[in-house]
């Protein structure tokens, strides 16, 4: 069975963008799918710099180990600037070779309905930087997508299992072509 890790991409401690990949988690639980979430938030995080990996420090390295071990991905994207966050930038640039060739779905979150095409900056940064291929359809919320913790639209949950039957598709399409 394939592993995914679900990357979630926001520094805010009430991050929105948290608790989609908490209701993507989850539908990953109900599938069996085995599955890690990374939070930015959790590690300490570096800039990249060109320097080795084995110049970064001990989340660095270990992250790296486990985005090279995994089978596919699912980016947890704040939306800033109509575009992909620093951080979350910053992140794919240090482990961009450890995606490589990989799948992966997209889950983000605006304050707004008209930044939707931003979610295609990240599908872009991550074809041309490890060549990773995302699933459709990419996962857009807004505010009005919350209720305290929780992620509540039920529009949205239908999109994210969506997005989940064609990841899961690809990532065993992809294990019988190697068996
Ligand atoms: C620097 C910055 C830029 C932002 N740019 C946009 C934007 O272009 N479009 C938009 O709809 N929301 C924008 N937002 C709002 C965030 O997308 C929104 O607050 C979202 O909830 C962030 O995700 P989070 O809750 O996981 O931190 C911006 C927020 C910040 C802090």
């Amino acid at each position: 069975m394939p592993k995914v890790i679900l990357i979630q991409g926001s520094l805010n401690p009430d991050s929105n963008t948290a608790k989609l990949i908490a209701a993507t988690a989850k539908q990953l639980e109900q599938r069996n799918v085995k599955h890690e979430i990374i939070d930015l938030r959790n590690l300490e995080l570096q800039f990249c710099d060109s320097r080795p990996l084995k110049e970064y420090n001990h989340d660095t390295k270990t992250v790296h180990q486990k985005l090279a071990d995994a089978q596919g991905f699912i980016f947890g994207m704040p939306v800033y600037c109509y575009s992909v966050s620093g951080p979350l930038k910053n992140f794919i640039d240090i482990h961009s070779s450890a995606m490589e060739k990989k799948w992966a779905g997209i889950v983000g979150q605006a304050g707004g309905k008209s930044s939707y095409m931003a979610l295609g900056d990240l599908a872009r940064i991550l074809a041309f930087e490890s060549h990773v291929t995302t699933v459709q359809p990419h996962v857009y919320t807004t505010y009005d997508d919350y209720n305290g913790d929780a992620m509540t639209s039920d529009k949205t949950q239908a999109k994210i299992e969506e997005m989940l039957d064609n990841l899961i598709a690809c990532l065993h399409a992809v294990k019988e072509e190697n068996a």
